[in-house]
């Protein structure tokens, strides 16, 4: 069996659990894929600063400044660093140099995903990102391809871990929203800068790509409706259980027909009062879940951890495996860069 040679951009809370499951996996996803997966470097933005020890063999030696040199030597780049630039410059190149593309990076798919889909269809390379999506939920892989033969009619569900920790422990206990986001950011489930999910960028981002896998259509961050919890006290929280409700930051994405018969898609994140009984009242902490209508399937329903270093590593390393297994075997996976585009109608509750 041959080796594939792996190169991580980041290596923070997701990328040091990514690290730590190549390592300690490294024989049992050889057997997997058909060939070994060798680190072969971690880009870091200072590969001085002191690093947890979280594998036997020390990471340090792999750290490098040099992002663009280690995904020109790689074969499959694994994106957990975040951000548009450099992530988006990177990616390109990593595309043009041929590697197959893993990237968690919601932020950059909302705001400019048919570049990269154009870029990684022109090269014939795989570019997968089950990991931008609810976390360790498999939701962007049902959705691109178990049900790419159905009509989706409707996505809806709690996709942002971080709102949905801070919302639950205002409930049970009484904390104000930034002492919550604080705990949140402490147990790694939030972005980088907080706003991102708070004020429901990261799940207006989560809304815009399963849309557009949804509907085959392009769908971007300015076209979802968007309003995060920045507004929710816990005076709102404590009277919606008088009520007998919770609230929860949902995103909704559905195919509609417009007053004047225009068929296309709405995408909306906003704070929403759920009945205690409803399946979505149940989702505490950080964890996610979806829910699909589709017109064949019927309704389908997703749920787990949608934050954190060890589940988001592991929807990473499905990928890693997926698109590992196509260079050695032959193949790719789906291809966006052919989508449509249907048109956006303005946002409405239902
Ligand atoms: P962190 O902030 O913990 O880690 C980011 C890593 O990227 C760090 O190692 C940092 O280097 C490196 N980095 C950042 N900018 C640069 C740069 N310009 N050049 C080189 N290296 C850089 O982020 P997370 O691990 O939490 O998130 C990473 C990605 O995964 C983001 O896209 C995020 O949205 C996504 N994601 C995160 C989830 C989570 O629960 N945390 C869940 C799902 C997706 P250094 O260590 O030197 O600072
Ligand atoms: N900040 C994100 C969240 C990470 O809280 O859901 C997972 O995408």
């Amino acid at each position: 069996a041959g080796s594939l040679r792996v190169a991580l951009l980041g290596c923070g809370v997701v990328g040091t659990q990514v690290a730590r499951l190549l390592t300690e996996h490294h024989d049992e996803l050889a057997a997997r894929v058909g060939a070994t997966l060798e680190i072969v470097g971690i880009a870091v933005r200072n590969p001085d600063a002191p690093r947890e020890q979280v594998t036997g063999t020390p990471l340090e030696p792999l750290l490098t400044a040099d992002a663009e040199g280690l995904v020109a030597r790689a074969d499959v780049v694994v994106e957990v660093m975040g951000g548009i630039e450099p992530a988006r410059t990177l990616l390109l190149s990593a595309i043009a140099h041929g590697a197959s593309v893993v990237t968690a990076n919601k932020a950059l798919l909302a705001q400019d995903g048919p570049t990269l889909y154009a870029a990684a269809d022109a090269a014939g390379v795989d570019l997968y990102f089950e990991a931008a999506v609810a976390g360790a939920i498999p939701i962007v892989r049902p959705v691109r391809e178990s049900l790419a033969g159905d009509q989706v009619r409707r996505v809806l569900g709690i996709v942002n871990g971080t709102t949905n920790y801070v919302l639950d422990r205002m409930a049970t206990e009484g904390l104000d929203l930034d002492v919550a986001v604080k705990e949140a950011q402490s147990l790694g489930y939030a972005e980088a800068d907080p706003t991102a999910d708070v004020e429901g960028f990261d799940a207006a981002a989560k809304a815009a790509i399963l849309a557009s896998l949804a509907f085959h259509t392009r769908v971007s961050l300015d076209d979802v409706a968007r309003e995060g919890i920045t507004s929710v006290t816990a005076d709102d929280v404590a009277s919606a259980a008088s009520t007998g409700h919770v609230v929860k930051l949902l995103a909704i994405a559905e195919r509609n027909r417009a007053a004047d018969g225009t068929d296309g898609i709405q995408v909306r994140v906003h704070p929403a009062l759920v009945p205690v009984t409803h399946p979505l009242a149940g989702v505490r902490g950080a964890y996610n879940a979806v829910f699909v209508e589709a017109e064949s399937a019927g309704e389908l329903m997703f749920y787990g951890r949608g934050a954190g270093g060890g589940p988001t590593a592991s929807a990473v390393l499905g990928d890693v495996v997926s698109v590992a297994r196509h260079r050695v075997l032959g193949g790719r996976g789906p291809v966006e860069s052919w989508y449509a585009d249907l048109p956006v109608l303005p946002a409405t509750e239902s």
